[in-house]
């Protein structure tokens, strides 16, 4: 078909207005600035909430979920660091696949509407391996970290503008219509920039000066930094930053690290934040002038393969944050922050638009009001003391505030938010365990059981040794971190005279190690293993070993478990054997330090890849369906269905010893669920009140410190996954499992004195007079409904979600009006009133609700 001229002219005048209208709509560059009050966007100032997930902690199938989730709980921006060891393998060698696919990440939280906040770093602690830096670098002659070094300044430099310019070509920072709302550069310098004199002054404002002039145009922060330049914005980094202020008067008031729980170590007890302290600590942020606070983690996900820094940080990396590592969101803390944000958004115009009054309503309780010249009014009343409930008197009214809680009066009249008064559910979290299946796909697929194929290591020099020196290597120097395994070998002769030989008794082997792990094998016998860190003190090994007369294989694995992630001068920290003694020969004590020693790097099936597809008919493998127990360096594969249902994955090693695995080549990490000490102090039920620490409310004294292992669920096939574990010490295979993760049940439990605050209403007329009825609600996880009720009581119940109890005063049709209202829904609700409930049940006593409910 022919088309005349003047159609074709105005068909492409047509097709370029409709693209110039998408790129406009793809790419509308907004602008930020700052003042001493907030970031500006486009000319208006916010109150932002930011919530860190790190992209390579989860795996991209999880990243859009992971968004939506923060955005429900009501969150403005995602932050994280950008992790330069994941991304620059070795100089000028780059990735950016997987879970490292940064701008996919950054392209996902464009989609979901919210900003980002991109903190490059590029050393970033984090409790990632050596704190993000690659190790290459640590070995490029003469360098020095973070301080005035050229090499250092030079690779640090390159990377930064790398990152900047990817992000520049994606269209990613907000001046170019992107999501990225600021970045950073450096992390907490300030705290070490004294131990490296005055080339840690030069460095901390060479970073600040070549990372402004990269014209981002967002501003830059530096978090922890004592002396950042302008323009550059100085942040806090606490598990409270309401007291803190800026150096400078005219930058506004940012943390970029609240910690809304803790990481956790190998060994180590498990931490938890009480929900009402977190969301105390960032109500006081606001009400004390602060305008942009981020989670330090919402999702902290986990540390897979060998990413983890420490050394022993666990491969969870849990965190105890608002979403868990398998990205279920955690109840009540996730709701409580939820509702927390919702009430802080209400109050943004009256917080960023007037100066607040400070009032005092008694000794440690004082309110801080927003007025602007129209009128619109904010408040939030704290009571500070962390041990009374305090009654104050606020505008001519009376305000009941539970200890160490911050009310939030977004019209200073009604109270929309507590941060003490839990209103939102809680839920319970099973691992439920799934025996391995064999996969269908498999030829003796009608066997019974599951087959493994074994390989057994050989202790010390598995093929050609690396090298022969007279003294112990540093373990770290010889490895350069390609493994966390070296193996260290001599050999010891032993007389016949030796009377031990004869008498039964035992010689003993002392090591002292700088770290992190050693096991101790004579003639090819593990005798004994010890853990420890030397920026403490050297750990000590010393046990009895058996030695034969004649020749004696002496055989030491030394291992890495995370290299250090932060401090001054961190990457010059060693790891491995210095000294080797043996007490109880006849001549008393035989030095072996200065023997000569043999060393091997790495693992033999590691060498050889067997883990993955490329190495893994490397070995010969023994097939059987009774695979040896507590067999030390041991490899075992089986193929597997994956697990029904689908629901998170967690791999259960609690019969395992110490090692690494992988799903279909892919590394899970090091599991070792070495035992936290039964002496150490935990809590049955935490205390929110007072000022949080990490060992505050800590758990799980006695136990393994971590038991399961996410395995994505993206990383499996329909059948036929290769499922690889290789074992240190020694464990019983056949007891791993796979556990789904399921929210078994949900909770919740509302006094009829806890009206709630009538949101919609609210943001339509700015009125806050309309405060509903008392509500329950009870949600489940998607696709899962409320198939029974397993507790309902109107009256005065007593107990915690999984163990509630009717008390005296119980309304007998509870369970009826609460069954009729939620079977077989995802989600409902139910207000306290007469049309419910029996109001009139025991007069005088503040009656409440609780609700369990089973999910399937
Ligand atoms: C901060 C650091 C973070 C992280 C945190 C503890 O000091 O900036 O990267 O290590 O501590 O989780």
């Amino acid at each position: 078909m022919e088309l005349s001229s003047s159609t074709s002219h105005m068909l492409l005048i047509l097709a370029l207005l409709i693209l110039s209208f998408m790129l406009n709509f793809s790419s509308a560059a907004y602008n930020v600035t700052y003042d001493s009050r907030s970031l500006i966007i486009d000319g208006q100032r916010k109150l932002l909430i930011s919530a860190a997930i790190h992209y390579p902690r989860s795996v991209p199938s999880m990243w859009p979920g992971l968004v939506q989730l923060a955005k429900e709980g009501g969150v403005d921006a995602i932050e994280t660091y950008v992790f330069w060891n994941g991304h620059e393998l070795s100089p000028n060698n780059y990735y950016f696949g997987g879970r490292f696919d940064l701008v996919k990440f950054c392209k996902i939280v464009q989609q979901s509407g919210l900003y980002l906040i991109l903190r490059i770093g590029p050393f970033v602690a984090a409790e990632w391996n050596f704190g993000g830096i690659p190790v290459w670098l640590h070995y490029i002659p003469g360098t020095v970290f973070r301080t005035d070094n050229e090499p250092f300044k030079y690779y640090m430099q390159k990377f930064m503008i790398y990152i900047v310019n990817l992000m520049k070509k994606e269209k990613l920072f907000a001046s170019q219509g992107g999501p990225i709302i600021l970045a950073q550069v450096e992390n907490e310098y300030g705290f070490y920039e004294t131990a490296y004199g005055e080339g840690g002054k030069r460095y901390a404002l060479w970073a600040a000066r070549m990372a402004v002039s990269q014209n981002t145009g967002v501003p830059w922060i530096m978090c922890e930094q004592f002396d950042a330049p302008d323009p550059v914005i100085d942040t806090c980094n606490s598990f409270y930053c309401d007291q803190f202020k800026s150096l400078s008067p005219n930058k506004p008031k940012i943390w970029t690290e609240n910690w809304p729980g803790w990481y956790k170590t190998f060994g180590g007890r498990d931490p938890h934040r009480p929900p009402e302290d977190v969301a105390f600590s960032v109500a006081r942020f606001f009400q004390k002038g602060g305008s942009l606070q981020n989670y330090y983690m919402y999702h902290g996900g986990t540390n897979f393969g060998r990413t983890s820094g420490g050394p022993f940080i666990t491969t969870s990396y849990d965190y105890n944050a608002p979403i868990d590592e398998y990205g279920l969101a955690r109840c009540p803390k996730w709701g409580h922050l939820k509702e927390l944000h919702r009430s802080i958004k209400l109050c943004e115009h009256a917080l960023v638009n007037s100066e607040p009054k400070v009032l005092s309503l008694g000794p440690l309780q004082e309110a801080d009001v927003y007025e602007d010249a129209s009128g619109v009014c904010a408040a939030f009343i704290s009571n500070m003391d962390d041990k009374n409930d305090k009654m104050v008197e606020f505008r001519n009214m009376s305000y009941y505030l539970p200890s160490w809680s911050v009310s939030i009066l977004p019209d200073c009249k009604n109270v929309a938010f507590n941060t003490a008064k839990v209103g939102s559910q809680t839920s319970t979290v099973e691992m439920i365990p799934t025996d391995l299946q064999p996969s269908t796909n498999l030829p003796n697929k009608d066997l019974k059981g599951l087959q493994w194929d074994v390989f057994v290591e050989k202790a010390g020099i598995w093929a050609d040794a690396n090298f022969s020196i007279n003294g112990l290597v540093d373990h770290i120097n010889t490895t350069k971190d390609t493994t966390d395994y070296l193996w260290y070998t001599t050999s010891l002769l032993v007389d016949e005279t030796e009377g031990f030989t004869r008498n039964g008794s035992s010689p003993i082997l002392i090591v002292e190690s700088k770290g992190h792990a050693l096991h101790v094998f004579v003639n090819q016998k593990l005798q004994a293993s010890a853990f420890g860190n030397a920026t403490v003190s050297p750990f000590i090994f010393r046990s009895p070993i058996s030695l034969k007369a004649g020749k004696n294989e002496i055989a030491l694995l030394s291992m890495t478990a995370g290299l250090q992630n932060a401090g001054a001068f961190y990457e010059w920290t060693g790891a491995g054997p210095t000294q080797v003694r043996i007490e109880g020969l006849k001549n008393g004590t035989v030095n072996m330090s200065s023997y000569k020693w043999t060393n091997r790097i790495g693992l033999q099936g590691e060498n050889l890849r067997i883990y993955d597809s490329i190495g893994l008919n490397g070995v010969n493998w023994v097939s059987t369906s009774e695979p040896p127990k507590e067999q030390p360096l041991t490899w075992y594969k089986a193929e597997l269905n994956p697990p029904p249902g689908d629901e998170p994955i967690g791999l259960d090693m609690i019969h395992m010893g110490k090692g690494l695995a992988w799903l279909n080549g892919q590394e899970i990490g090091r599991y070792w669920p070495r035992k936290c000490s039964k002496h150490e102090e935990c809590v049955q039920q935490c205390d929110y009140r007072g000022k949080f620490s990490p060992d505050k409310c800590s758990t799980g004294c006695g136990e393994p410190s971590q038991r399961w292992y996410h395995v994505p669920r993206s990383w499996f096939k329909p059948s036929g996954n290769v499922l690889v574990i290789f074992e240190e010490i020694g464990g019983d295979p056949t007891s791993i499992q796979f556990s789904r993760r399921k929210i078994s049940s949900v909770c919740s439990h509302i006094s009829e004195d806890h009206p709630s605050f009538d949101f919609e209403h609210f943001q339509k007329d700015g009125a806050g007079d309309y405060n509903n009825k008392a509500t329950v609600s009870l949600k489940c996880q998607k696709n899962t409904q409320i198939s029974a009720v397993k507790f309902a009581s109107f009256g005065n119940p007593v107990g915690t979600c999984g163990s509630y109890a009717q008390g005296e005063c119980h309304d007998p049709s509870s369970i009826s009006i609460v069954k009729k209202v939620c079977l077989n829904k995802t989600e409902c609700a139910l207000e306290l009133t007469k049309d419910n409930f029996d109001m009139e049940l025991c007069p005088g006593s503040v009656k409440k609700l609780a609700v369990e409910v089973v999910c399937t």
